[in-house]
C-alpha cells in the first residue's frame, strides 16, 4: 500500500514545456502520484507554449496564472503570490520545479514560504555570472531546494562546493529523453544551411551585440553558400537588424520541425542552453555567441565554441565548422531513461521521509 504524493509540477517558459515533456507523462501514468501542472503563464504566445505542450502530448495544465510579461521582479512576485495562494490550500506535498527562469525562481519562493517540500531538476547548472537573470534564478532555487537533481557530476560538483542544504543525486538530463523521442525518424539530408536562435537579454536587448552577431552571419554566408535559418524569439523581434541577406527569419518552431532543421544544417549559432545540447547530440558543430556555457562539457569536447562580444565571430564559426570532424560529440548527460531516473528520485525522497528532514542543519564554525 502506498501513500498517493500530491504534486504540483511548475511550468511557465517554452523550454520547460519541452524538457519535462517526459517527466509529466510519466507522473501523469503514475499511480503513485497525484499530479497537477500549473502553468505560469510567463510564455503565453500559442507558438511559445500551448503548441508545444499539444506536440509533446504534456497533460494539461490543471492550474493557469497567466502572469504573462512585465518587469521581472513583479514577474517573479506575481509567480511567488499565485503559487503560494495554492499552496496555503495545503493540497500539495510537493512542488517540483525546473531550471532557470523566472517561472522557477517565483514557484521555489513559494514552496519555502509555505515550507512545501521542493524539488529543483536540472540543478546546479552555473556561469558565475550574476548579471544573467538565470544564473540568480537557480542559485537561490538551489540553496532552498530539499531535493537537487543534476544532469552530471559537473552541476553536481558546483552543488558540494556551494553547500547547499538538499540532498544531491545525478539523474541525467531528462531533455536527452525527449529528443531521443522526437528526433526526425527518416534520414535528413544535409542542406546548404545553419541555424541560428537568439534571444539571451545580453544578445537581444542590445542593437549594437546584434548587429555585430548579423555582420558575422552574413559574411559567413556569402563565403561558405549557406543560408541561416533564423526562428525569431518574440524577445528578439524588437532589435532585429535590417540588413538579414542570407538569414532567412521565420516564426518560432514547432519541437520536431526545429530537430529536422538541425539536423539539415551544417552548423548551429545559438545562445540558448537547450539547443547547444541538441546540435551536439544531431552532430551538428555549435557556436554560442557568449562569453560562456553552463553546458562546459560541450565546450571542452569542442561540440561548442564560445563566441563572445567583440570576438571574430566570422572566423569563429568558419573555424568550428572546418573543425567537424575532429569534435568529440558523445553525450555527456546521460543516456537512457533520464526522465523516469528524475521521476523515481523524487518518489524515493517522499516516500523515505527525508523530505520533512532535510533543514537540519549543522552549524559549522
Ligand atoms: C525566458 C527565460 C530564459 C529561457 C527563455 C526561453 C527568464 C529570466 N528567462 O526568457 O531563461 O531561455 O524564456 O524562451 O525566465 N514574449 C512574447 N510572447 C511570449 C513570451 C515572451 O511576446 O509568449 C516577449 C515579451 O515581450 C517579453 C519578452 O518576450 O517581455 C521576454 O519574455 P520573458 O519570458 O520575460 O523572457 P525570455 O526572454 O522568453
Amino acid at each position: 500500500m502506498f501513500v498517493v504524493i500530491r504534486a504540483m509540477f511548475v511550468i511557465g517558459t517554452r523550454p520547460e514545456a519541452i524538457r519535462c515533456a517526459r517527466m509529466l507523462r510519466l507522473m501523469e501514468e503514475d499511480p503513485e502520484f497525484d499530479l497537477t501542472i500549473l502553468n505560469t503563464g510567463q510564455h503565453y504566445d500559442a507558438n511559445m507554449m500551448s503548441d508545444f505542450l499539444r506536440e509533446l502530448q504534456v497533460p494539461m495544465p490543471g492550474i493557469d496564472l497567466k502572469v504573462g510579461s512585465g518587469d521581472p521582479a513583479l514577474q517573479v512576485a506575481a509567480i511567488l503570490e499565485g503559487v503560494s495562494r495554492e499552496l496555503e490550500l495545503g493540497t500539495f506535498d510537493v512542488v517540483c520545479v525546473f531550471g532557470d527562469t523566472n517561472s522557477t525562481l517565483g514557484a521555489a519562493l513559494a514552496a519555502a514560504k509555505t515550507r512545501t517540500p521542493l524539488v529543483h531538476i536540472e540543478a546546479g547548472g552555473r556561469s558565475y555570472d550574476m548579471d544573467m537573470p538565470e544564473e540568480i534564478n537557480r542559485r537561490m532555487t538551489d540553496h532552498i531546494s530539499g531535493l537537487l537533481l543534476a544532469v552530471c557530476e559537473t552541476p553536481a560538483s558546483f552543488l558540494r562546493k556551494e553547500n547547499v542544504l538538499g540532498k544531491i543525486e545525478i539523474v541525467g538530463d531528462p531533455q536527452h529523453d525527449v529528443y531521443m523521442a522526437s528526433i526526425p525518424n527518416v534520414d535528413v539530408q544535409k542542406r546548404q544551411e545553419g541555424l541560428v536562435t537568439i534571444h539571451r537579454e545580453e544578445n537581444a536587448d542590445n542593437p549594437q551585440r546584434m548587429e555585430e552577431i548579423f555582420e558575422a552571419l552574413r559574411a559567413v554566408a556569402s563565403e561558405r553558400a549557406i543560408e541561416w535559418v533564423f526562428p525569431v524569439h518574440p524577445r528578439t523581434k524588437a532589435n532585429l537588424p535590417k540588413d538579414t541577406t542570407g538569414i532567412r527569419l521565420v516564426e518560432p518552431l514547432a519541437y520536431e520541425p526545429l530537430l529536422e532543421q538541425m539536423f539539415a544544417s551544417q552548423v548551429c549559432v545559438t545562445d540558448s542552453g537547450g539547443l547547444v545540447k541538441e546540435a551536439m547530440w544531431a552532430r551538428v558543430p555549435c557556436i554560442t555567441a557568449r562569453d560562456r556555457s553552463e553546458w562546459v562539457e560541450t565546450v571542452s569536447q569542442g561540440a561548442n565554441v564560445l563566441a563572445p562580444a567583440g570576438s571574430d565571430m566570422k572566423s569563429i564559426i568558419m573555424n568550428q565548422m572546418d573543425a567537424s570532424d575532429s569534435i568529440d560529440f558523445s553525450n555527456p548527460y546521460g543516456d537512457g531513461d533520464n526522465s523516469k531516473r528524475t521521476v523515481d528520485a523524487i518518489r524515493k525522497w517522499m516516500s523515505s521521509g527525508e523530505s520533512k528532514n532535510w533543514r537540519e542543519e549543522k552549524l559549522v564554525y
